[in-house]
């Protein structure tokens, strides 16, 4: 536990404790004082549903996870200011992130900053609830970047060999088709699933030539609106399993947050420049030119198109996709593991995440703890 957790536990005092069998590390006496639930806590001083404490723990762990990939790529390609401290970045890879705009390192370093605080918050309110917070630096094993910028710390997440999942580029301009309903939907840039390619670069030789670093630079761009995509439905589908209000107000004033990341990610990388890598075949076709093009690809329509939605009954609506809540934490847990993102982490570490996942997906609305 960090030091400033810590300091937060001690400061919850003696009332949060008295409540919670999670941080006596029995249950029996917190069983006794939650036995009737409401529907609804109202009050802010009641206990979570054991259902709420696993969905927002897995979520902690979700932010905190994404805060370590969001600062390495602060470190090298953002602004490192007392917000988001932390590197000195990298001029090849500013000067190719710039190709997708000029303001790149502004929204990086805003970007991370709200993922510090979701996870922040989380563990704080699941401490002033009596309930444990989720701490995941025994994992922090994976090497940095060894481009001049990057820190020389112990990382969770490794952006260096990325498998990236274009698929929420068409999903989101199909009006009729959704993953709830089982549809499937081709990448925008096949090559990004075919292969690892790293998204910051690797040391200062993957600087020197500028198709490579546009090429890397490009990668991060459309990974960055596939983590926050992975947010955005995330939220919404958790919402649906929560008991209690307050943790549903949680949910729904973060969630959209998600989906303004995702949004202005989502216009950012249609400003990519196509190109090949010189050094590994990886090709960025162009979007706009035959035989791509039209509502499926044309790099300005980056807004949800209407699409159906529950049933095909109803008229198409636009919205977030998929929402289904079933099994949706081990479908995030499983979209970032495919993403490469683990590659390099331990045993112990995968089974964390599982377990975090399993337990929020089990999660059922005014569940008890027993
Ligand atoms: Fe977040």
């Amino acid at each position: 536990m960090s030091s400033q957790s810590v300091q937060s536990k001690s400061a919850i005092g003696r009332r949060a404790l008295l409540h919670s069998g999670l941080a006596l590390g029995a249950g029996t006496l917190g069983t006794a004082l939650v036995s009737n639930g409401p529907v609804f806590a109202e009050d802010d001083s009641e206990r979570l549903s054991k259902g709420d404490v696993a969905i927002l723990r897995f979520l902690a762990a979700a932010e905190i996870l994404e805060t370590d990939l969001w600062q390495q790529y602060n470190e090298l390609g953002g602004i490192q200011d007392g917000e988001v401290p932390g590197g000195t970045g990298s001029p090849p890879y500013l000067n190719a992130l710039a190709q997708l705009d000029a303001d790149m390192p502004q929204y990086i370093h805003d970007n991370t900053e709200d993922e510090i605080s979701h996870f922040t918050f989380i563990n704080a309110y699941l401490m002033s609830k009596g309930a444990e917070p989720v701490n995941l630096d025994r994992f922090r094993t994976l090497p940095s970047s060894k481009a001049t910028g990057a820190q020389q710390i112990g990382r969770l997440t490794n952006l260096m060999q990325l498998t990236v999942d274009t698929t929420w580029y068409t999903r989101y301009r199909s009006r009729t088709k959704n993953p709830d309903f089982g549809d499937t939907f081709p990448p925008a840039i096949p090559g990004l699933s075919q292969g690892q390619f790293p998204a910051i670069p690797r040391n200062d030789g993957d600087l020197n030539s500028p198709n490579h670093i546009q090429a890397i630079a490009n990668t991060a761009g459309f990974h960055f609106a596939f983590i926050e995509q992975g947010g955005n439905s995330l939220y919404p589908a958790l919402a649906q399993r929560v008991s209690s209000r307050e943790v549903l107000r949680i949910l729904l004033s973060i969630g959209p947050t998600e989906t303004a990341h995702f949004q202005t990610w989502h216009d950012k990388a249609g400003n990519f420049k196509p190109l090949t890598d010189p050094t590994n075949g990886l090709v960025f076709p162009d979007l706009n030119a035959a035989p791509l093009g039209g509502e499926d690809f044309q790099t300005n329509l980056f807004m949800p198109e209407p699409t159906i939605f529950l049933n095909r009954k109803f008229p198409v609506c636009s919205v977030i996709r998929p929402t289904e809540t079933k099994g949706a934490a081990m479908g995030a847990a499983k979209g970032l593991t495919e993403d490469g993102l683990f590659i390099g982490q331990s045993r112990e570490f995968f089974d964390t995440v599982t377990r975090l996942a399993q337990q929020a997906d089990e999660a059922e609305p005014n569940q008890r703890d027993h």
